[in-house]
């Protein structure tokens, strides 16, 4: 609502009315991207920092540390094939250093090669959002990796056989005592949730749009700015807002109409439903963070859209009922760009692994 009432002011400073016949509409549109005189640059930065949030420096909360100990273990088995099935996945095989800690998949292979359901998200600033997985399957990033040892990626039929791999290297469970000093016993599927979760904690990727918030209005360029002011302006940051750009609630995809019809997908998921069997949640997903979403294709939660452009237009249409304009579809692109940030240099490069031992 607070949108649309900005719209129509700017609709009034702005106003640049197109003939219906030079865009074939119906009637006449208002293209919020042409023509706009620069907004005096205060008010568009108030506006967005009642909209969103700069990130923190870490991911940490009072339950989940970031104690150095537990990043460097959890850093390592990250990246370790070895606690797989069939020995050939890590997180990292999905969640690649290359790739913005995607696969660049529409879907993922896990262990002997099959399928999953989902495409990959990034890993980058995931620990802020309230829930994990496209449908929000886990409450946070530690339950995530747990669960994930006897999912169809890694493949394990049960925790004890995954914690069995682990002490199998004998250099772990040293590194679980020393990340878990009160434990008898640490080398467990929580503690490896936790290990995993707390480097997960690290991975913030801070870009210019934070300078930004923090009150340096140059960080960004007038047409950066003006893409900012389109984003909030036709509706996205109704769904898009805080301090991921999204990550903090569940929306129907295809709100004004099925989204099938403007992805192509092929296969049809109902969501959160198939968690919930409630009705109001068919079609139901995340809404996902979009910082650093120029880097991380194919998009949706079925990989069925290719770029970046076709997943803004689709938005668009699907959630808000509109045809973007060329002019408005790229000055959305141009703000979202500037959420890229740089990739944490403990997440590019990969450690070197405890060695098998020899029992
Ligand atoms: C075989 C590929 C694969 C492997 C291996 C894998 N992931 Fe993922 N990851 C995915 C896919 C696919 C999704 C989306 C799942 C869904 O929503 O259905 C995902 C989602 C996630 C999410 C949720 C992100 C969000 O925005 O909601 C986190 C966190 C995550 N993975 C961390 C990990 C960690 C940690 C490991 C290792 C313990 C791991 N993944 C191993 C493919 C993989
Ligand atoms: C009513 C809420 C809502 C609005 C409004 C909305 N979105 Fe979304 N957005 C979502 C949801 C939900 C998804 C996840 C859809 C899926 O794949 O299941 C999503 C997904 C996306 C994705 C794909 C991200 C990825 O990692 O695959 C992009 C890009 C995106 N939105 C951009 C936008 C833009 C740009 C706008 C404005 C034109 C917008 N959204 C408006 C709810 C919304």
């Amino acid at each position: 609502m607070r949108a649309m009432s900005r719209m129509s002011r700017h609709s009034v400073l702005w106003g640049v009315l197109v003939p219906a016949t030079l865009i074939g509409g119906e009637r006449p549109q208002l293209t919020l991207a042409a023509n706009a005189p620069q907004e005096k640059d205060s008010e568009l930065l108030k506006d967005a920092r009642d909209t969103f949030e700069p990130l923190p420096k870490d991911m940490a909360t009072r339950e989940f540390p970031v104690s150095p100990e537990r990043v460097s273990l959890g850093r390592k088995l990250f990246f370790d094939p070895r606690i797989s099935v069939d020995g050939t996945v890590s997180c990292s095989r999905c969640h690649l250093s290359a790739l913005y800690a995607t696969d660049a998949l529409p879907k993922s292979h896990g262990a002997r090669d099959k399928m999953l359901p989902r495409n990959a998200n990034t890993l980058f600033n995931t620990a802020l959002q309230f829930k994990q997985h496209w449908r929000g399957d886990f409450e946070n990033v530690e339950a995530q990796a747990k669960h994930a040892l006897t999912g169809p990626g890694f493949g394990n039929p049960d925790f004890a056989a995954a914690m069995a791999r682990v002490n199998a290297i004998t250099g772990y469970p040293e590194l679980f005592k020393k990340a878990f000093p009160d434990e008898a016993d640490p080398v467990n599927a929580d503690n490896w949730g936790k290990a995993i979760g707390a480097f997960e904690r690290t991975l913030v990727t801070p870009s210019r749009f934070d300078e930004y918030l923090g009150g340096k209005a140059d960080a960004l360029t007038p047409a950066e700015r003006n893409g900012l002011r389109v984003f909030m302006d036709i509706g996205c940051a109704n769904c898009h807002s805080g301090v991921g750009i999204g990550g903090s609630k569940f929306r129907k995809f295809g709100v004004k109409e099925d989204y099938w019809k403007a992805t192509g997908s092929k296969e049809i998921d109902k969501g959160r439903f198939d968690l919930t069997k409630d009705a109001a949640d068919t079609y139901t997903f995340k809404v996902p963070g979009l910082r650093n979403v120029e880097m991380t294709a194919p998009y949706f939660h079925d990989g069925s859209v290719d770029a970046l452009p076709g997943a803004v237009r689709v938005m668009a249409r699907v959630q808000l009922g509109k045809t973007l304009s060329d002019e408005d579809t790229g000055a959305i692109i141009t703000f979202l760009k500037s959420l890229t940030g740089k990739p944490p240099a403990d997440f590019i490069t990969a450690p070197v692994l405890p060695p098998a031992g020899f029992k």
